[in-house]
């Protein structure tokens, strides 16, 4: 028998005290993660070493992020240069942001997707049917000084080491962009120069352990709305991709970083480059951790294919060119579902 649903806001709250998880928490036989099944060998997902992306072989490196963007949509990269000791200390004070008390967590707490700087838990408590084994913290994080006093001050060391990482992975996320924007044949500001003001979110996953991870999901398969994600995860595994109709484990390797296309990119490249499905499942002994940057433009960014990657004979545009708050919108008034949300900015095919 389930368990029914507690009354705490936060799953951290409840988990060490059910031996079932509740019943609002058990996905349909027909939608779970078949633990069994995935691939545990991450060795086929691209490892890019960025150590000489600007040196004299950078059309290399460029060569490889084409080949990992076009075939995979997901790859890791190894000296990215946001330095060990950022990356250590921004684990370290996220797992002690979730491991104080539950009055310091949920002075935070919102439903509300539109928060700038918000805790709440599974992925969009308002929308979704079925809740996700994830607690998270959520805040924007360019322009820094926008939105650095309304984040939670404590510990109190979070704001110093959440800005100094935050800039660190922006200054990452541009190079890419620069590296990306040329894979795709384009100027190598191109990219950079539809985002508008462009943004950055951050968010902190919290997945407690689970007494039942086969019949629930951490985050279930989604693809992430944002240009790219850069996503630092803790020592646990967890974190899946869907790869040639099979979900392969991307188990975590020290001092890399995962990069993800993400549905914006999808459109600028006109589906060169693919957004992909992807998810998070629990396991049954570890919290794991997972702090992914999010890469966007800023809501008056007007986003569509690169014109020079569209030519009236050979390639048509596959979207249209639309407002970015339009995708916005459409995004956060729903759950996270599976089927991609880019459905509705195909290009008219008359
Ligand atoms: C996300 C996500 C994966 C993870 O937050 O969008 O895909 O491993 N997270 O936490
Ligand atoms: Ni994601």
């Amino acid at each position: 028998m389930a368990t029914s649903a507690t009354s705490k806001l936060l799953v951290s709250d409840f988990d060490s005290s059910v031996s079932h998880i509740p019943s609002n928490y058990v996905r349909p036989i027909l939608d779970r993660p078949n633990l069994s099944e995935v691939e545990s060998s991450s060795d086929s997902i691209p490892l890019i070493d960025l150590r000489e992306l600007h040196g004299p072989n950078r059309a290399e490196v460029v060569q490889q992020l084409d080949s990992a963007c076009s075939t995979y949509g997901f790859f890791q990269i190894k000296n990215h240069g946001v330095p060990d000791t950022t990356v250590d200390k921004m684990l370290t004070v996220a797992r002690e942001f979730f491991h104080q008390p539950e009055s310091e967590r949920v002075k935070h707490y919102s439903a509300d997707p539109t928060k700038t700087t918000r805790v709440s838990t599974s992925f969009n408590i308002g929308a979704d049917k079925i809740l996700n084994w994830r607690d998270f913290l959520r805040l924007h994080c360019f322009p820094i000084e926008d939105f650095i006093e309304e984040w939670p001050s404590s510990p109190n060391s979070f704001k110093e080491v959440t800005a100094e990482y935050a800039t660190s992975v922006r200054a990452l996320v541009l190079r890419l962009l620069e590296a990306i924007s040329e894979s795709l044949g384009l100027e190598s500001d191109h990219i950079s120069n539809i985002l508008g003001k462009h943004a950055q979110h951050m968010a902190f996953n919290y997945y407690p352990p689970c007494p039942e991870p086969e019949l629930t999901y951490g985050l279930p398969g989604h693809k992430d709305p944002t240009v790219i994600t850069v996503l630092l995860q803790d020592q646990v595994s967890g974190l899946q991709v869907f790869k040639d109709n099979k979900w392969v484990a991307v188990n975590p390797i020290p001092n890399t970083f995962i990069v993800n296309i993400g549905d914006q990119m999808q459109v600028i490249s006109n589906d060169k480059y693919k957004s992909v499905l992807h998810r998070a499942v629990v396991n049954t002994e570890k919290e794991r951790l997972s702090i992914p940057t999010f890469y966007f433009p800023s809501t008056d960014a007007v986003i569509g294919p690169a014109h020079e990657l569209i030519n009236e004979q050979e390639s048509l545009a596959v979207y249209r060119t639309f407002p970015f708050v339009e995708y916005w919108d459409k995004f956060w008034n729903r759950s996270l579902a599976t089927a991609s949300c880019l459905d509705a900015f195909k290009a008219s095919t008359t």
